[in-house]
């Protein structure tokens, strides 16, 4: 029996349960912090299980780390201690491997250090095994999850985890003048599926107010038009690489082939949106690239998701469906057009 400890956005672990359920056949689950992080069962190997889930990423599963040991919280030094040990009765797993370490406890587990200690404390041990302790692009990471009664210690690689942030919990620096937190959507996307926005010129922006996502583009070399009838912020109205039309998506239209990359994070119901975005499909160069949100009113997100891919696989191929860490009551789509 193989052991996983998975995490979703808050309220969306049912549907990775859901998702890993239809993927993996025999699993069994045991949620650990309601809504979000639950345990993984399975007859399968871990090797194997976690091949299968990088072949077909569930969109709900934002993380999940294997539990390669599982120990009996004392709530003393033993602890820690018991952490230690395990790093270095493995070192062959360690021996020469940049190691990230990522340590995160539910609430109210007694595991009594702050992740600190307990990182500083897993980082003398991995020394010890040979490894170097690092925090970016880890070879592998050694990741720790403390419940109520057991501390899961496991390791894999970014890859393997799906992310390589502790739990997925992506986090960007707010800047100063930010316009929007909606921008750390973008800039989620942009890193999860790989995106070089930086190689496109010009971009169509639907639902752009209050203009996140258009600085962010703007920040990458590109030209954008905006389309929005709430007000863009007062830095980029005016700005001579913007172009905003004060208008509904539906009413709009451009030449063929004027834009090679498309971004719609418009809030509306999702088989209007895939109308909308149909409908201004013409206005792409066949292989172009876009990122477009799906907001999931209903209850049945993946009725939601089913209906409104198929509905856009008519002129794009569907890369990526994905919920990203900042993505709320939504998950965010990347598409590639096919061409007229
Ligand atoms: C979540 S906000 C977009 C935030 C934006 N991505 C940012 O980074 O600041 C959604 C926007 O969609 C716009 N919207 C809703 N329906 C629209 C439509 N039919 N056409 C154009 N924009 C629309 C709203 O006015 C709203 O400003």
């Amino acid at each position: 029996m193989t052991r996983f400890i998975c995490t979703a956005n808050h309220g969306f672990a049912p549907y990775a349960m859901e998702e890993l359920r239809r993927l993996l056949g025999q699993a069994s689950f045991r949620m650990v912090v309601p809504g979000e992080v639950f345990e993984l069962s399975a007859e399968n190997g871990r090797d194997e299980i976690l091949a299968q889930i990088r072949q077909a990423e569930p969109i709900f599963l934002r993380h999940i780390q294997p539990v390669d040991f599982a120990r009996p919280i004392a709530g003393g030094p033993g602890d820690l201690a018991a952490l230690a040990d395990i790093v270095r009765g493995t070192p062959d797993r360690f021996a020469g491997k940049r190691t990230a370490v990522h340590i995160r406890r539910k609430e109210g587990s007694p595991f009594a250090y702050p992740a600190a200690e307990a990182k500083a404390a897993a980082d003398a041990a991995l020394r010890e095994a040979g490894a170097e302790p690092a925090q970016q692009s880890p070879d592998l990471i050694l990741s720790v999850f403390a419940t109520d009664s057991e501390l899961l210690i496991g390791w894999g690689t970014a890859d393997e985890m799906l992310s390589d942030w502790p739990g997925g919990a992506i986090r960007f620096r707010r800047e100063d003048g930010q316009i929007s937190r909606a921008k750390f959507k973008l800039l989620e996307a942009e890193r999860t599926f790989g995106l070089r926005l930086d190689a496109h010129e010009r971009a169509l922006d639907i639902g752009a107010a209050p203009g996140g996502w258009t600085s962010l583009l703007l920040e990458r070399g590109l030209d954008v038009t905006a389309i929005d009838p709430a007000d863009l912020h007062p830095s980029l109205v005016g700005h001579p690489r913007v172009t905003w039309l004060k208008r509904n998506a539906g009413e709009v239209s451009f030449p063929p082939g004027t834009f090679d990359l498309l971004v719609c994070d418009m809030s509306w119901d999702p088989a209007t949106m895939a109308k909308l975005v149909l409908r201004l499909s013409p206005s792409l160069k066949s292989g172009a690239e876009a990122v477009v949100t799906v907001k999931l009113l209903h209850r049945k997100p993946m009725q939601t998701i089913r209906n409104v891919t198929e509905q856009l696989a008519q002129a794009f191929d569907i890369r990526r469906a994905k919920q990203l860490f900042h993505n709320r009551d939504e998950i965010t789509l990347y598409l590639i057009y096919r061409g007229a």
